[in-house]
């Protein structure tokens, strides 16, 4: 079944999230400051434990399991093929952290940070993200530092999305991990730009199309193309049922770096160029350009690397990107250049309230 676009989060206002981030970072700092400096690394080092348990609880659906109400941990462990001890340890762990609440006599109920571990929240991301490969991946870290290269390519040597798309289980796992987070990055990005006044939207590697559904589903007035690689859309029940858009999204299966559907007036782009490095990111958008429409434009959807010294959503995923893709996160002066050099200008930055930005890219020459 594909995701229910119109079921979407709904967030506070950009500068009280932004208010928020601050003080949250502030206090983080303080706390910081009364700490032995050994004990806040001891504290970094411990996430490499506390990583690996919620990796094996979410792999085993402990959350799902929970959510009509508490079960003791023998119950858990039966219908799960785990030992009761073992299991209780981790499940001991998490609930120290808040992830689950333990009850007496060892029975563990669900909490608010549990409840994202649940199907249909961000429980495949996990799976996408924590995954025994992973932990290997992040372990052999210095051949990137040493090369360069994106160190997956210890582990297999075709391109990471020929990779997952030679395997159904981890295509499918991929895209549905891209799903879970889109919902959460969607209501974003709608409640920051006004889609009206365009009328052929495409969204580029758009997945399995939760951005673009939840566009459609808003602007009744627009038509949209699907576009990725074949591989991502061989179920069609992973995929926006056509008949719910009355003709207005088509699905076009290819590669960006053979060609791109003419003739869009916005061309989006989200969590695309940080899979990439600036050659390729170029050539992409060098495609786009010369096909979209006279008035078009292109809205990259990526975090923006911030200042040195400052908590960076995109200094973290940059490294996720180093080690899995080869990619990179980029500054705003970074996307400058890749825009230029693709023959467009750099329009507008805008912030969302997710770690998102929406970059815009026009025409250099206005060709009307
Ligand atoms: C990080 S995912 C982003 C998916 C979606 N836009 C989202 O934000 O949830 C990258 C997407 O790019 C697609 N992709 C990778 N290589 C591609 C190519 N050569 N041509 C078209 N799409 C490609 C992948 O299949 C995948 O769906």
């Amino acid at each position: 079944m594909h995701p229910d676009p119109q079921k979407l989060p709904v967030y506070p206002p950009l500068f009280i999230v932004k208010f928020f981030n601050l003080i949250r970072r502030k206090m983080v700092r303080i706390s910081r400051r009364f700490t032995h400096p050994g004990v806040v690394m001891l504290e970094h080092m411990q996430n490499l434990w506390l990583l690996g348990s919620i990796s094996v609880v979410n792999e085993l659906g402990i959350a799902d399991i929970l959510k009509n109400g508490p079960q003791s941990v023998s119950g858990l462990a039966a219908q799960t093929g785990t030992l009761a001890d073992p299991l209780y340890r981790v499940m001991r762990l998490l609930a120290s952290e808040g992830i689950f609440r333990e009850l007496n006599d060892r029975k563990f109920e669900n909490t608010r940070y549990s409840r994202p571990m649940m199907d249909g929240e961000l429980k495949h991301f996990i799976r996408h993200t924590l995954n025994p490969l992973q932990f290997r991946i992040f372990g052999e870290m210095m051949h990137s530092l040493k090369t360069g290269n994106r160190t997956t390519e210890l582990f297999f040597q075709e391109g990471a999305f020929e990779h997952m798309g030679g395997s159904e289980e981890l295509g499918e796992m991929y895209n549905r991990a891209m799903t879970n987070t889109s919902r959460m990055q969607v209501a974003a990005i709608l409640s920051a730009f006004d889609f009206s006044g365009y009328s052929k939207i495409v969204d580029i590697g758009g997945g399995q199309g939760f951005f673009l559904s939840a566009i459609l589903s808003g602007y009744p007035a627009s038509t949209g193309i699907l576009f990725d690689l074949g591989t991502v859309f061989s179920d069609p029940r992973k995929l926006p049922d056509p008949a719910v858009f009355g003709g207005r999204l088509n699905i076009v299966p290819g590669s960006f770096f053979d060609f791109v559907p003419p003739g869009g007036d916005l061309y989006t782009m989200k969590n695309i160029l940080h899979g990439w490095d600036d050659r390729k990111c170029v050539e992409i958008l060098t495609n786009i350009n010369k096909v979209m429409a006279e008035n078009g434009k292109i809205m990259i959807i990526e975090s923006v690397v911030g200042e040195p010294n400052k908590a960076s959503w995109g200094a973290m995923t940059d490294i996720f990107m180093m080690a899995g893709l080869g990619g990179r996160e980029r500054t705003a002066e970074e996307f400058r250049s890749l825009i230029e050099a693709a023959g467009l200008k750099m329009e507008s930055i805008r912030e969302t309230v997710s770690p998102l930005s929406l970059i815009i890219a026009v025409p250099r020459v206005s060709r009307l």
